[in-house]
């Protein structure tokens, strides 16, 4: 996730783009660019903060242009890498949130075809796409190379000698401000709102020309007027986009995270990249190693690859890793971190390099010290989260670690395809839990109520109901448990009671008929009992004092879905109890000590 933006007036662009790009900060933060044109076309860009840029950066000519601050997805922040990117004249520069899943394809290509690339990034292709498409025309030229592009993208194209921009928007979000005598082309409201609050929304496929006086847009290749929208909310708001707090926006990104995620794995432009360290030898031997809500996604790996590869799956809590001896030669090491900078995860991957072991790093930030150290490393594309609690970072871990399994899957090739289809739906099912927000408020306030939760469950959502847990003690500060249901009779049993409410995670999967049961045996000692289970289930229904329900997905899919209820679940309780949601006390987002 980027920020762009671009401006086209009379007054000198260089002071209006920096200013824009401090509020759009908070979508990505590790290096940022601008590009001016008047006769010739100048770029400055870095990695470092806008703030700096701004310090540094030499006087840039002209009332056109466009700026970026990246949330590096491909190649490491960098000078080079930042945007804008330039094609071989060096008059076409562009912008880019989102991630371009063909670009290796198409990179190929355009070198066999004399184009010359200088960046690690996906985006650099459409400069040079553009480039190759342009015959005096840069709207067509933009729309051509956007025929090739398979992915998602938000763009600004600038052009020497053109005093226009063009904008272009799929999966990633695009507005226009406009003004008198000058206009705007941002990734989202904030970065405009010091110029003005009339807003257009560009919608899928819509493709912008913006000129100082004129917004010309086309959807579909269809001419069509853009609704302008006056914008009430303050700067502050704005940056989040109009959610109250970081956490909920961050759970709504969901659906488009999945898809960035995903998209570079399972795209089908792309032939698949495998492990290079895993070797049907060494995969018997699979170590995970994560803290936190990041080892709760290990935790689901080792059922999804249990069931998909066959294989055992060993997993250990990075700050206890220390203290286990056997480390077996060869083994295939996988760590999952979203920062990548979490002091025991990175004390547990050089543990691991020193027994020789191979590791490959799951995380979200490119560059972040476990990409370092790591053999390799597999980015989610969550783009930055700031709240201090995980959402989106563990649905993200979950799409890589199912696209693992299904690349390594020792199953019939029917369920294989029944599932990569389940992967590719899963964005719409999440929508649909997210959609039913308003009941899981309601019962979030009921919950606020209680100083002690259990969340049960079996199987595959046993480490949901851990992170449910996870969820709601880490940010309304309610002391809440995750058991494996069948556990619960060996001891807590004791504390269960009208006091304590229970929430049960029923999947349709070999696990339901014993929850069933684990249920009826927490109603028999009086603790009101939430269950969450699949639309439809009419025995929970019937059982349960309070329903929250979920989309049909396979059971091996049912963690995503139920773990964003939860993740609603938790942050409406939080509210509920007025508690300071996306910084909550005593936590920090990066724990970089042991
Ligand atoms: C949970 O919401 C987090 N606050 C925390 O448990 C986090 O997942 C853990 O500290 C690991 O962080 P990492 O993924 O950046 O390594
Ligand atoms: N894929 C682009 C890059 O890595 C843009 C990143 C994004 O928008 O998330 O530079």
């Amino acid at each position: 996730m980027c920020g762009i933006i671009g401006y086209i007036g009379d007054k000198s662009a260089q002071p209006i783009l920096l200013n824009c790009l401090k509020r759009l900060e908070y979508r990505g933060y590790d290096s940022c660019g601008i590009a001016v044109a008047a006769g010739s076309l100048e770029v400055y860009k870095d990695a470092v903060r806008v703030e700096e840029l701004a310090r540094v950066a030499p006087q840039l000519n002209g009332t056109v242009g466009i700026g970026h601050t990246r949330w590096a997805t491909h190649g490491e922040p960098s000078q080079v890498n930042a945007h804008p990117h330039l094609d071989c004249s060096g008059k076409i520069a562009v912008v880019h949130n989102g991630v371009i899943n063909n670009f290796q394809r198409l990179k190929r290509q355009l070198t066999a075809e004399g184009h010359n690339f200088v960046s690690e990034t996906d985006t650099e292709v459409i400069s040079h796409l553009i480039e190759k498409y342009y015959a005096g025309n840069l709207e067509k030229a933009v729309e051509a190379a956007l025929r090739d592009v398979d992915g998602s993208y938000a763009i600004i194209v600038l052009m020497a000698g053109e005093p226009k921009l063009v904008a272009a928007r799929k999966d990633s979000p695009l507005i226009i401000g406009v003004s008198d005598r000058e206009n705007f082309i941002a990734s989202d409201v904030p970065a405009i709102l010091d110029y003005t609050s009339r807003v257009i929304y560009l919608e899928e496929g819509d493709i912008g020309v913006v000129t100082k006086d004129n917004i010309k847009i086309r959807r579909h290749g269809t001419k069509v007027v853009g609704k302008e929208h006056k914008v009430l909310w303050s700067v502050e708001d704005a940056q989040k986009a109009g959610y109250e707090h970081f956490m909920l926006k961050e759970i709504h990104e969901q659906p488009r995270v999945i898809r960035d995620t995903l998209g570079g794995y399972i795209s089908a432009a792309e032939p698949e990249t495998k492990l290079v360290m895993m070797t049907e030898a060494n995969l018997e031997n699979m170590l995970v190693v994560a803290c936190g809500t990041a080892y709760h996604a290990a935790l689901v790996g080792k059922y999804i690859v249990g069931e998909l590869v066959g294989i055992p799956v060993r997993t250990e809590i990075a700050c206890e890793f220390t203290y286990c001896h056997q480390i077996p030669a060869g083994t295939a090491a996988i760590v999952i971190t979203q920062s990548g900078e979490t002091a025991d995860t990175l004390k547990a991957m050089k543990r691991l390099k020193e027994a020789g072991c191979r590791v490959v790093a799951i995380t979200n930030v490119v560059g972040s010290t476990a990409s370092r150290i790591a053999d390799q490393t597999i980015y989610t594309r969550a783009g930055p989260e700031i709240s201090v609690a995980a959402t989106k970072s563990f649905t993200a871990q979950l799409m890589v670690l199912y696209w693992l399994a299904l690349s390594y899957s020792r199953v019939d090739i029917r369920r294989v395809d029944s599932l990569t289809m389940g992967l590719r739906q899963l964005p719409e099912k999440v929508q649909q839990v997210l959609d039913n927000e308003d009941k899981i408020r309601q019962y979030a306030d009921y919950l606020s109520r209680y100083e002690n939760v259990f969340f049960i469950s079996r199987g595959i959502n046993f480490p949901v109901a851990l992170e449910g847990a996870l969820k709601l003690k880490e940010i309304s500060y309610i002391h809440a448990e995750g058991y494996a249901a069948g556990e619960l009779k060996h001891g807590p049993f004791a504390l269960l009671g009208a006091s304590t409410p229970v929430i049960a995670i029923v999947a349709r999967d070999n696990t339901y008929e014993t929850m069933l049961t684990n249920i009826k045996e927490v109603k028999a000692r009086g603790s009101p009992l939430m269950a969450l289970a699949e639309e439809g289930d009419e025995a929970i229904e019937e059982l349960a004092d309070l329903v929250i329900t979920v989309p049909r997905v396979d059971a091996i899919f049912s963690p995503v879905v139920n773990t964003v209820a939860l993740q609603l679940l938790a942050y409406y309780t939080a509210k509920q109890r007025g508690c300071p949601i996306d910084f909550p006390r005593n936590l920090a987002k990066s724990v970089t000590v042991e």
